[in-house]
């Protein structure tokens, strides 16, 4: 019977009769035997195999390199090894894939500049495996938190005509001939003749729909790839990005705060709880500040202040920054990382932007001049989630749609929330690999996902 090298290592007694499949890390070889470490992926460890000589199939071992594919039988039996339970006494052994000396991940350490250059074998390496398993756990993690709430998962669409964030940087999905589009009388290109009768895209965010499911069902949530066609080249912006979307319908911004917190501190714990392997190697090799961190985050409140309050920290903090501070413009990167990292040293949310730096369908507050938005920011990364409570007031959202320049009519649907029942409501995007930057020190997105997609990279 096949067992994974994870259900070997957590074995209670000895096993007998069981087949360990997987790739060779490293061998060994003494005289009369070998020691062979196979990780299957399953777990950080590995399962050590000591095969005899003598053993069936052992005429194979000298050809079983590191990256081969191997499958053993044997017995699980107490190793006398240090820090080791359990290894596996081979009774017979099969070499399934070789792999030669040009495998590129020999034992020694490699950079992830150069990882990055084998995505389709990095995720043998410690570091990404580690990072997909914590990732697999992570998403399950963001589906335990809502359903425990009660929030019905939806799935909205990822072709899509609007542009929620209205920064005008989308991903066009087309059929048309790049070459020799059809035109209209006026020598524009004829969207009409386009797949979908119109100019469509890959959407940039979930929201405008889970509202529209919002206001049916309740609490809503998407998870689900964001598409950014922004010519971002830094480290925590990828083109394609996982994004986690709550929408809560009788739910105002301080709900949407303590809603925000509650996720990030749940995994936070779920990570320590149950990724500890993985969590001790990114403390170990990635940032040594790690584990500390988390725990200090899943005890505490996250700190709270107004943008206001923000720029004046900032002003006051004496400074020099790259980008001036300026009321009524977005924070940028350096701010952001000023207030998490320097000043709060915790994790802060950042409330009540000017209505200037936002989108339209934020809720405008009594003093005319900002929105009920919110921004969580974390040390290390910066900006992990963005959200705000939307404007339920028909009036009002229909003059901040004119002010930024909305094609009313092509908003009809997402207008008739507010024509026909409409509720106070909020919601806010959590950047799923944002969040795996947190949770394991990584500094560089292109490390938490296994084929990060990138301005000139795909
Ligand atoms: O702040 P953003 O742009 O907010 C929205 O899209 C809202 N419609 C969300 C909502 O209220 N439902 O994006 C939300 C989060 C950011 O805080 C960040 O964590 C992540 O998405 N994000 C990115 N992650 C990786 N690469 C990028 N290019 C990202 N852009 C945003
Ligand atoms: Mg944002």
């Amino acid at each position: 019977m096949r067992i994974k090298v994870k259900q070997a290592l957590a074995a209670e007694q000895p096993l007998k009769g069981v087949t360990v499949s997987g790739w060779v890390r490293t061998r060994r070889d003494a005289k009369d035997f070998s020691f062979v470490e196979i990780n299957d992926g399953s777990c950080f460890k590995n399962l050590q195999v000591v095969v005899d000589a003598a053993a069936p199939g052992a005429e194979h071992l000298k050809e079983a390199l590191t990256g081969s594919s191997v499958s053993v039988d044997g017995e699980l039996v107490p190793s006398p090894a240090k820090g080791q339970k359990w290894e596996l006494k081979a009774t017979a052994f099969r070499l399934l894939g070789r792999a030669d000396e040009t495998f590129p991940l020999q034992k020694k350490g490699h950079t992830v500049e150069f990882l990055r250059t084998i995505p389709h074998l990095r995720a043998r390496t410690n570091r990404l495996g580690s990072m997909m398993r914590v990732r697999s756990r992570m998403a399950i993690a963001v589906h335990e938190f809502f359903q425990q709430r009660g929030f019905a998962y939806v799935h909205t669409p990822i072709v899509t005509a609007s542009d929620c964030e209205g920064a005008g940087e989308l991903f066009r999905v087309t059929t048309l001939d790049p070459v020799a589009p059809p035109k209209t009388p006026e020598g524009k290109v004829d969207w009409s003749a386009d797949f979908f009768a119109k100019q469509s895209y890959l959407t940039v965010s979930g929201q405008l729909e889970g509202e529209t499911l919002a206001c049916a069902l309740g609490d809503v949530y998407t998870f689900g790839p964001t598409f950014r066609a922004e010519n971002s080249h830094t480290s925590r912006h990828a083109s394609e990005f996982w994004m986690i979307e709550p929408e809560m319908a009788f739910c105002d911004l301080e709900g949407d705060m303590r809603c925000a917190e509650e996720l990030v501190k749940y995994l936070v714990k779920t990570a320590l709880e149950q990724c500890s392997d993985e969590l001790d190697f990114f403390n170990a090799y990635v940032d040594k500040g790690l584990l500390e961190r988390l725990r200090f985050v899943a005890e505490r409140p996250f700190a709270r202040v107004t943008y206001t309050e923000a720029v004046e920290l900032l002003l006051k903090s004496g400074r020099k920054f790259e980008y001036p501070v300026v009321w009524g413009e977005n924070l940028q990167s350096e701010h952001e990382r000023y207030l998490t990292e320097e000043h709060f040293k915790c994790p802060v949310t950042v409330y009540d932007y000017p209505k200037s730096a936002k989108p339209f369908y934020m809720r405008q507050n009594d003093d005319g001049k900002t929105v009920a938005a919110m921004d969580v920011l974390v040390p290390g990364v910066g900006e992990i989630v963005g959200g705000s409570q939307r404007e339920e007031r028909l009036d009002r959202l229909v003059a901040a749609m004119q002010a930024h320049g909305l094609d009313l009519a092509s908003y009809g649907w997402y207008i008739d929330t507010r024509r026909f029942g409409s509720v106070p409501h909020a919601g806010f995007g959590l950047g799923f690999e944002r969040l795996l930057m947190f949770v394991t020190g990584e500094g560089n997105i292109r490390d938490v996902i296994a084929y990060p997609r990138t301005p000139g990279h795909a």
